[in-house]
């Protein structure tokens, strides 16, 4: 099977090894002609384990977007902010029989690009493993997790794309969801939880435990807005969860504060920002989210980093 993967970064290319390792023909779109040209210096990416007791090398092409080849099946692995300049790029290689499937977190860049693609079936993904670039086209698989994937726009008549079967048979460990939109808010409410204030009071995950009474107020607050937002399902025990995560990832630094403390780009305006906008649309009141983007905003503009 043909896979063009958007976004040679940790995840686009730990799908790429993983798809590559299976015989797939992968293409990786490149952003600009150099790196294209690095990559044909060199026409493999890289998938080492956490402790680098074992590297593999995966053969896999590369192109860059302007190429003529139509998209069957795209992997789009960009972060949020970037999801639909980067669909702007490809969309004329895309047609009705094309699947696109979203890696992106938070929510708001998967409506964004469906829009973009009325006729493309476009699938989100939710998912928890975790990956960092040790150079450029070497991922390192440093969480083994799960991925939930979904339609975007769901249909009572859909049932999971045939490419399922291929992407569980090359290792990647993902499960269909006929409704994925709760596995997203719920997610989403996860991440407004915990990664703003990790970057507030600069900590890891477990340093939140001095902040219950803020964090059992976000919760509540969190939780009224998904029942508002019709994802009551979604809302169920997440103080508990959101407690239990806490403790069980407590020597870890958040995404969004890694993010932060190597001076890159969050992807604040799809979370946070996000439920923000969503409260304020359902006019649901939450003060304490509100003020926590504000502050998070606040921290970011101080260490030189986009608001949004
Ligand atoms: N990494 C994880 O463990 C993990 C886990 C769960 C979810 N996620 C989510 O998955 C998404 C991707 O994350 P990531 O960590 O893989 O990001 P990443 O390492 O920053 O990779 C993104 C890649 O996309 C490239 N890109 C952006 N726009 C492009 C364009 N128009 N054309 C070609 N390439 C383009 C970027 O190139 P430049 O470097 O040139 O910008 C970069 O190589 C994010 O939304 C993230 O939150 C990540």
């Amino acid at each position: 099977m043909h896979w063009h993967i958007l976004g040679a970064g940790s995840l686009g290319c730990l799908w790429a090894a993983r798809l590559a390792a299976q015989q797939h023909s992968v293409y990786l779109i490149m952003r600009t002609a150099n790196a294209l040209a690095h990559h044909q210096a060199h026409p493999y990416v890289a998938l080492s384990d956490p402790q680098f007791l074992h590297t593999q090398h995966y053969p896999v092409k590369a192109q860059l977007a302007e190429h003529p080849q139509p998209i069957k099946n795209l992997v789009l692995a960009c972060k949020a902010y970037d999801a639909q300049a980067a669909i702007g790029q490809v969309a004329h290689r895309l047609s009705s029989d094309s699947l696109v499937i979203l890696l992106q977190n938070g929510l708001g860049s998967q409506q964004a690009v469906q829009s973009m693609l009325p006729n493309t079936r476009c699938i989100a993904a939710s998912s928890t493993e975790g990956a960092y670039l040790a150079a450029p086209l070497h991922t390192v698989f440093a969480g083994q997790g799960h991925i939930w994937l979904g339609d975007i726009v769901p249909s009572v008549t859909a049932s999971a794309p045939a490419q399922l079967a291929s992407l569980q048979a090359a290792g990647i460990p993902c499960s269909w969801a006929t409704d994925i939109a709760p596995v997203l808010w719920r997610k989403l409410a996860m991440n407004c939880a915990i990664n703003p204030l990790t970057v507030i009071y600069n900590c890891l995950n477990g340093q939140l435990r001095h902040y219950p009474a803020q964090i059992n107020t976000l919760c509540d607050e969190l939780q009224r807005l998904l029942c508002r937002a019709g994802q009551a399902t979604a809302a169920c025990n997440l103080h508990q969860q959101v407690w239990d995560v806490i403790d069980n990832t407590a020597a870890n630094s958040s995404s969004m504060r890694q993010d932060t403390l190597q001076q890159r780009r969050t992807e604040i305006s799809y979370i946070t920002g996000f439920a923000c906008a969503q409260s304020l649309a359902l006019e649901c009141e939450t003060p304490t989210l509100h003020t926590i983007h504000r502050q998070l905003q606040k921290t970011l503009l101080e260490q030189g980093l986009p608001t949004t």
